[in-house]
C-alpha cells in the first residue's frame, strides 16, 4: 500500500496509461479501438506476447491471479493509531464472531436472509467481510480477459493492472478484462443512512469516501471507477436495474433494512433480481424477527441469525395522553439531564421531521439557559434527512467527559443508524407517514402513530451498551389497543404511478399478477394506470408510448417528467428544467434566521402577520413553504442566481440557502444531461410565460382546482375541497383556476388535535392546503406585492382533451362543480 500518492505515481509504470484510461473510460463514453489507444497498447505488447494464453487461462480460472485494483492509489485518510482503534472496534461488534460462518453461508447459498439486532454490524461489516473474502474480485463465472494486444469488443471492458504469480515469480501486467472487479451494492431505504454508513466504512477501510467506498443517492453520485463497496438508496438500485436488468456490474447485492418494506425494496424483491444471474449473491438483511416472511418469499432461503446483545430496558408510560408531546419530550429530556449524573448516558428523542426537530432544539436551548450555569453541558445533535452532510457526522462523535448528548432524530434512528452511548429513549409515538387515497388520488405525508414493532425497536435503542430506559409519551392502554402490530408496507399506501411506469418500461405488463410480497390495492394500481394514460405515457392497450419511454428516463414523478417532455413542444425546456430542479430541492430554498426574520421576509415579499408568537412563526414557515412552490418565484430565484454567476453573496443578501441552490444546480445539470438522452433540445423561450405555463399544465393538469366563493379550492376531477392555509395571507391574491404541485397537510394543527384524540387517530382525515398554485400572471417584484391571475380553463381541454371536457371547466355560476365524466380508463 502506498501512503504517498506521489510515490505511487512514481512506482507505477502504468500511471500515465491509467490516467489516460480514466479519462477515456468514463461510464458514459466507452470508446474502444481509437487510434490513440492502439498505439499505446502496442507499446506494451512485448509484456504479453508470450503469455497471452497463460493469462487467459489464469484469469478464467480465477486462480493465481492476484488483482490489486484498489491498492495502488489508496491514500490513508487518518492517523495509524485511529485506524487501528477502528479495527479493534470492528472486532467487538456482535457480528464479528460469526464472520466465518456467514462467509460460508454466503458461499453455499445464492440467497440468504440475515437477521440481527440493530447495531450488530450488518450494514457496515458484511460488505467489508465479503470484500475481504474476495467477492469484489472478478468471479470465476465472468467472461474472459483479453491481453492488451487484442481488440476488445464494445462492452464494459476495463484496463486492469494484475499481478500474475507462477511459483515464486510474480509479474505485474496490464490487460483488458471484462468487469474486472465487481462492486458489492448495499441498499438503504434512506439517503442519510447511505451517506453516513459509506462515510463510516470508508474510515474503517482507511480510504477516501467516493473512492473505494462510495454512495449513490438520487442526483448525487459519490462513487468512482474504483468503487468496490457501494451504498445506495434502494430507489437508486431500482433505477440501475432499469438500465441493466441483470445487474451485471455487481457481485453481491445486499438489500438492507428489508423490514422497512419500502416501495423500492418491495419492487426489487418482486423483480427477483437474482434470477438472471446465478453467480449474483443476494443478501436480505433485516432487524426484526419476521424474517420467515422473506425466507418464504425467496423459496425458503436459509436464515442466518446473529444473536443480539440486548440489555434490559425499563419502559415507562404516561398516565394520561400528552396534550403537547413536543413539550413533554423536552421536559422529560431536561428532567433526565438534571437529575441523572452526567456521563451516565445520552438521550435520544424520536420526533417526526425537520421542523419539529428545529423547534425542539430552540426550546431546549432556551430552557437550558434558564437553568443557570451549574447544569452540566447538554450537546444537542439533530439528525434528519435534509441535514447538511457536514453536520451528520456530529451525532457519532463521542460525548465529551462531563457532558451529555441529546439526539433529536426522525425515525431514521429507529433502525438505520445506531448511535452508541444512548441510555434514555423518549418516544412520543409518532412518525411521518405517507398515505394515499386511491379514490381521490391524493397523497399526503401525515403524522401518524407508530406501530408496536416500531415502538419496540425504539425502546431497544436504549439497551445497547447497558440497561436502558424508555419513556413512552402515551399510555399503556394506547400501546395495547391503539397501535397496529406492524407498519403497513409502503406499497399499500402510496401512489404507484412511478412504479408502474418503471415496470412498464421493463416490459412487465401484467401488473395485477406481478409477484408482490404484499400486493397493493388493485384500485391504486388502476389509478396509476389511469394517470399514466392521461399523461399519454401509456396507450389504450396499456403499452408504453414514446412519451412514456422518454418520461421513464427521468428520476422524477411522472407529472414532473411529463412537464419536461412537454417542454419540447412549447420550446421552453431550459426554463422547465430549472423549475423541475427547484421543485425537487423541496422547501429548503429560503433561509429564515430566527433573529432576522423580518429582513428575510422583507427580502422576499411583504405579507401581513399578526403577532409573531411561536405558533405564528411556525405557520409562517409553513407559508413560506407554500410560496416557495410558486413556480414563478422559484424560477425567478434560480434565474436571478444564474445571472449573478451563481454568487454566494447574492444568496446571503436575499436570504436564500446556498446549499439548496447548489443542489438545484446539480439536479438541473443532470436533467440537462437527460434531455440530451431523450433528444429534447435545450431551448429557452425568453419570458414567454404562457408557454411555460402550458408546459407545466401538460404535466399537472390532473391537479387542477377552482376557487370557490368561500376562498377554498375545489379539485376538478375528483371533487374535493382543499384549503389554503388561513394564516397564509394568500386569500386576496389567489387565482381562480390553478394547477398545484402537491397537497400538504397543515401538520402542526393536525398534530395538536391528534394528541387529544389519540384513539380516534385513524379516523382523522385532515384539511389540505394547496402548495402550488402555479399560475401567476403578472411580473413578480421582489419585496413588493404580487398578484396572481387565472389559468385559462380552456387550456385544460386544449392540453388534455381526453381528460377534461368542456363542461368540466365551464364557468357555471352554480356552486357545485360538475362531476368529471371524461374519465380515462
Ligand atoms: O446495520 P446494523 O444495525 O447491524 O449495524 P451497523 O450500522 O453496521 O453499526 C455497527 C456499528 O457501527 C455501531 O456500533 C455504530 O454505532 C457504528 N457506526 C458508526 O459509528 N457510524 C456510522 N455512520 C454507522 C455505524
Ligand atoms: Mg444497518
Amino acid at each position: 500500500r502506498y501512503r504517498d500518492p506521489d510515490a505511487a505515481e512514481k512506482m507505477n509504470p502504468f500511471a500515465e496509461q491509467e490516467a489516460w484510461e480514466e479519462h477515456q473510460i468514463g461510464k458514459a463514453n466507452l470508446k474502444f479501438g481509437s487510434k490513440d489507444r492502439k498505439s499505446r497498447s502496442d507499446d506494451y505488447q512485448f509484456v504479453f506476447e508470450d503469455q497471452i494464453e497463460f493469462i487467459k487461462a489464469a484469469v478464467m480460472d480465477g486462480v493465481n491471479v492476484d488483482q490489486e485494483p484498489s491498492t495502488d492509489s489508496i491514500e490513508k485518510t487518518m492517523a495509524n493509531s485511529a485506524f487501528e482503534k477502528l479495527q479493534e472496534d470492528r472486532k467487538t461488534l456482535p457480528m464479528y464472531p460469526y464472520r466465518d460462518d456467514l462467509l460460508q453461508a454466503v458461499n453455499d447459498h445464492q440467497v440468504l436472509v440475515i437477521v440481527g439486532e440493530t447495531g450488530s454490524g450488518k450494514t457496515t461489516q458484511i460488505p467489508q467481510y465479503l470484500h475481504e473474502a474476495g467477492y469484489t474480485k472478478r468471479g470465476k463465472a465472468s467472461p474472459i480477459a483479453l491481453a492488451a494486444s487484442e481488440e476488445p469488443q464494445e462492452g464494459e471492458y476495463r484496463r486492469q493492472n494484475i499481478c500474475l504469480s507462477q511459483g515464486h515469480v510474480s509479474q505485474e501486467m496490464n490487460i483488458w478484462v471484462l468487469g474486472t472487479f465487481l462492486p458489492i451494492g448495499c441498499t438503504q431505504p434512506r439517503r442519510v443512512a447511505a451517506m453516513s454508513v459509506a462515510a463510516r466504512v470508508s474510515q474503517e477501510m482507511g480510504v477516501k469516501l467516493g473512492h473505494e467506498v462510495g454512495y449513490s443517492i438520487r442526483f448525487e453520485d459519490c462513487t468512482s471507477e474504483k468503487t468496490i463497496l457501494k451504498y445506495m438508496t434502494d430507489g437508486m438500485l431500482l433505477r440501475e436495474f432499469l438500465g441493466e436488468p441483470d445487474l451485471a456490474s455487481y457481485s453481491v447485492i445486499m438489500v438492507d433494512e428489508a423490514h422497512e418494506r419500502t416501495l423500492s425494496t418491495d419492487i426489487l424483491f418482486g423483480l427477483d433480481i437474482s434470477r438472471f444471474r446465478p453467480d449474483l449473491k443476494l443478501l436480505i438483511s433485516s432487524a426484526t424477527l419476521d424474517a420467515e416472511k422473506f425466507s418464504d418469499y425467496f423459496d425458503c432461503a436459509p436464515i442466518f441469525k446473529i444473536p443480539g446483545r440486548r440489555f434490559p430496558v425499563e419502559i415507562h408510560y404516561t398516565k394520561a395522553p400528552e396534550a403537547d408531546y413536543l413539550d413533554a419530550a423536552v421536559v422529560t429530556a431536561l428532567q433526565i439531564h438534571v437529575t441523572q449524573p452526567p456521563g451516565d448516558g445520552d438521550i435520544l428523542i424520536f420526533l417526526t421531521g425537520q421542523e419539529e426537530i428545529e423547534t425542539a432544539e430552540e426550546i431546549i436551548k432556551h430552557r437550558i439557559k434558564g437553568l443557570g450555569t451549574k447544569i452540566a453541558e447538554l450537546i444537542i445533535c439533530p439528525i434528519y434527512a435534509n441535514l447538511p452532510t457536514e453536520l451528520q457526522a456530529k451525532i457519532f462523535e463521542p460525548t465529551p467527559e462531563g457532558a451529555r448528548k441529546v439526539v433529536l432524530a426522525t425515525n431514521i434512528a429507529e433502525t438505520s443508524l445506531t448511535i452508541d452511548g444512548i441510555k434514555y429513549v423518549i418516544d412520543p409515538g409518532f412518525s411521518k407517514m405517507k398515505s394515499y387515497n386511491p379514490r381521490t388520488g391524493m397523497e399526503s405525508l401525515l403524522v401518524a402513530p407508530i406501530s408496536k414493532a416500531s415502538a419496540n425497536q425504539r425502546a431497544g435503542r436504549s439497551g445497547r451498551t447497558g440497561p436502558g430506559k424508555c419513556f413512552r409519551l402515551y399510555t399503556a392502554y394506547n400501546y395495547m389497543n391503539d397501535l397496529e402490530d406492524n407498519t403497513v408496507p409502503e406499497i399499500q399506501r402510496t401512489n404507484l404511478a412511478n412504479v408502474v411506469l418503471s415496470l412498464k418500461s421493463l416490459g412487465i405488463h401484467d401488473l395485477l399478477n406481478f409477484d408482490f410480497m404484499d400486493p397493493p390495492p388493485a384500485e391504486a394500481l388502476l389509478k396509476a394506470l389511469e394517470l399514466l394514460f392521461a399523461l399519454s405515457a401509456l396507450n389504450k392497450l396499456g403499452e408504453l408510448t414514446k412519451v412514456g419511454r422518454r418520461m421513464a428516463e427521468f428520476p422524477l414523478d411522472p407529472m414532473l417528467s411529463k412537464m419536461i417532455v412537454a417542454s419540447d413542444k412549447y420550446k421552453c425546456s431550459d426554463e422547465i428544467i430549472s423549475i423541475a430542479a427547484m421543485l425537487s430541492v423541496g422547501n429548503s430554498i429560503f433561509y429564515r434566521p430566527k433573529d432576522k426574520q423580518v429582513h428575510a421576509d422583507n427580502a422576499r415579499m411583504n405579507f401581513h402577520v399578526g403577532n409573531v408568537g411561536d405558533h405564528i412563526a411556525l405557520l409562517k414557515v409553513r407559508f413560506l413553504m407554500i410560496t416557495t412552490l410558486f413556480w414563478h418565484i422559484i424560477f425567478l430565484v434560480y434565474s436571478s442566481w444564474r445571472e449573478t454567476n451563481f454568487s454566494t453573496q447574492w444568496c446571503y443578501e436575499n436570504y436564500i440557502q446556498v446549499r439548496s441552490m447548489k443542489r438545484a444546480r446539480d439536479i438541473r445539470d443532470q436533467l440537462e444531461g437527460l434531455l440530451e438522452r431523450v433528444e429534447i433540445e435545450l431551448t429557452s423561450n425568453d419570458n414567454d410565460y404562457e408557454a411555460i405555463k402550458k408546459a407545466i399544465t401538460s404535466g399537472f393538469f390532473p391537479h387542477s382546482a377552482k376557487l370557490q366563493k368561500n376562498g377554498s379550492y375545489r379539485t376538478i376531477k375528483h371533487p374535493q375541497t382543499v384549503n389554503v392555509h388561513p394564516s397564509s395571507g394568500l386569500a386576496q391574491v389567489l387565482p381562480r383556476w390553478v394547477v398545484y404541485h402537491e397537497l400538504v397537510l397543515t401538520t402542526k394543527e393536525y398534530m395538536r388535535q391528534v394528541v387529544h384524540l389519540f384513539p380516534l387517530i385513524f379516523l382523522f382525515l385532515i384539511s389540505f392546503s394547496v402548495t402550488l398554485a402555479v399560475m401567476i400572471h403578472r411580473d413578480f417584484n421582489w419585496g413588493l406585492s404580487w398578484q396572481v391571475t387565472e389559468l385559462k380553463p380552456d387550456w385544460l381541454v386544449e392540453i388534455a382533451p381526453h381528460y377534461y371536457q368542456l363542461k368540466d371547466v365551464e364557468d357555471s355560476s352554480s356552486k357545485k362543480m360538475p362531476r368529471g365524466t371524461g374519465r380515462a380508463s
